[in-house]
């Protein structure tokens, strides 16, 4: 039989105290810890939060505050960019005379920039609504689909225009003719190759700076899209045309066949080019009637129009 020693006894239920005692205590710390460390998780994710916000709340301050510097002005103007802010304010502060609406189309132009600079290959290749000009060029092997070569009757030889425009053409210089009156291509589509003979001819003559006032650089001809012809009566030379019966009919008709006058005594700094009264560029009819009703360049109806790809004026 075993007996037990009764001092054995109250040593062993003691120990286990102890170690019920040392369990307890780890476990209170141990819950201690975590309720300090998940304080510590929520502390810090509000602060992040909030400092979040704060940085949100300064960016939307900011360019509210710009926002305000353009007064008048209607955010929901479809052609507004938000990314050109800085530019349309730097633009107005130069041009404190010119609307907020005149801002915004001058500067998504790119004309707030010098000619000939930050520069885009034109899209919209063979459309009756390209843009080409001192900002949007045509690259070296562009050549137009369907180029047409237009009626002897209606031009000097070897003029061609892309097939729709040469159409309409003939038929408004054959409406002229019922007129009596003689419209007659005297250029039309040249390639990037004839661009760069003539423009470094005209450099020659008169220098670059005189030279650019009136003719394209390579590439930025909007002869290059088969789409642009100079007329003359077949008497005067071309740069008298302004002078000419002719003159005062296609300002009459032009845009009932689609054509517009492209480069308007009005609009030198927006088209980038002095006053032509012979170089005519087909862009459809309700567009060129557009152009003629607003007296806007072809460059304004663009940006309002085409380049913000809403409320087109569809051909
Ligand atoms: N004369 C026009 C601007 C051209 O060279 O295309
Ligand atoms: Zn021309």
């Amino acid at each position: 039989m075993i007996s037990y020693n009764q001092g054995d006894n109250m040593a062993t239920i003691k120990k286990r105290k102890l170690k019920l005692k040392k369990k307890n205590f780890c476990i209170l710390i141990l819950s201690i810890l975590i309720i300090i460390f998940s304080i510590n998780l929520t502390i810090s994710l509000l602060t992040s939060n909030k400092s979040q916000n704060k940085l949100q709340k300064k960016e939307k301050t900011e360019l509210e505050k710009k926002l305000d510097t353009l007064e008048n002005i209607n955010k929901n103007l479809d052609f507004f960019k938000i990314e050109n802010i800085d530019r349309y304010i730097e633009y107005k502060n130069k041009n404190k005379d010119l609307d907020i609406e005149k801002i915004i189309t001058h500067v998504n132009m790119g004309i707030d920039y010098d000619y000939y600079t930050n520069t885009q290959k034109s899209t919209d290749l063979n459309k009756s609504y390209i843009l080409v000009n001192k900002y949007n060029y045509l690259t070296e092997d562009y050549i137009p689909n369907n180029l047409q070569k237009i009626s002897l009757e209606y031009a000097r030889s070897g003029m061609t225009l892309i097939d729709y425009a040469k159409e309409a053409f003939e038929e408004m210089a054959k409406a002229a003719k019922k007129e009596k009156l003689s419209i007659i291509a005297t250029s039309s589509y040249r390639d990037y190759k004839y661009q760069v003979d003539l423009y470094n001819r005209y450099v020659k003559t008169d220098g670059k700076e005189a030279a650019d006032t009136y003719s394209a650089r390579p590439g930025f001809s909007e002869h290059q899209t088969g789409l642009a012809v100079d007329i003359y009566n077949g008497k005067e030379t071309y740069t008298d045309f302004e002078k000419t019966k002719e003159f005062t009919w296609m300002q009459e008709n032009a845009h009932l066949y689609g054509f517009i006058l492209r480069f308007p005594k009005d609009k030198v700094k927006e088209t980038g080019y002095q006053y032509e009264s012979w170089h005519y560029r087909y862009v459809g009819k309700k567009i060129a009637k557009y152009i003629k009703e607003n007296n806007i360049s072809l460059e304004e109806y663009y940006i309002k129009f085409i380049d913000n790809k809403q409320n087109t004026i569809k051909e």
